[in-house]
């Protein structure tokens, strides 16, 4: 059988000039759209931070494909870390600076408790890091422990791993491909 590695490289979208000039994308849709790489991705996602994950927070959009597969395969709850707006208040909120442009992360402050919950955050890429530097700043202020980071495709040349060293520490991260 091939390993998700194998299924990432054969089946991703490179996309020259998207969504604006100078960036190349790398679309993951024919890869979640073929049933046996999505379960290869689930799967091995699942084992990239142990036993002892109570949670996985999913990161708007595309990381909720992924993250939603790995808590039911591992039988944990499943967070939403939502873009701007989307959720109702109370919310925890981190801006934070993107490959193209700048957006803002959210999780409810009150209607979720996260202390002394051990997290396993997710999301399809890690580019500059700065998407995956907020989301587990937001969690670990609401009180959260973040055991892990996993991630489908690394884009090495944006040196996101290193950033979020520089700010994580020693958070493990996992990537199923790097390019
Ligand atoms: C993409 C991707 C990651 C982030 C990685 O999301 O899904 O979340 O960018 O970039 P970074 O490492 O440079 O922060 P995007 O902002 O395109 O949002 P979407 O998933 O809602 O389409």
């Amino acid at each position: 059988t091939m390993t998700a590695r194998d299924e990432i490289t054969r089946l991703t979208h490179w996309v020259e000039d998207f969504p604006v000039a100078g960036v190349r994308f790398a679309d993951l849709t024919p890869v979640f759209a073929d049933g046996g790489a999505f379960r290869e991705i689930v799967g091995e996602l699942s084992q990239c931070a142990g036993d002892d994950v109570d949670m996985i927070a999913a990161i708007d959009a595309r990381g909720f494909l992924v993250g939603g597969g790995v808590a039911d395969r591992l039988g944990t709850g499943l967070l939403a870390v939502r873009k701007k707006g989307k959720l109702p208040p109370p919310v925890h909120a981190q801006e934070f600076a993107l490959e193209y442009g700048s957006d803002r992360l959210e999780i409810p402050a009150t209607s979720v408790s996260l202390k002394g919950t051990r997290v396993l955050v997710v999301d399809d890429v890690l580019a500059t890091g700065g998407t995956l530097v907020a989301a587990s700043a937001l969690l670990e202020a609401a009180g959260a422990t973040v055991v892990g980071v996993g991630v489908v495709l690394e884009i090495g040349a944006l040196r996101g791993r290193e950033r979020m060293r520089e700010r994580l520490g020693g958070t493990p991260v996992s990537a199923l491909l790097t390019v």
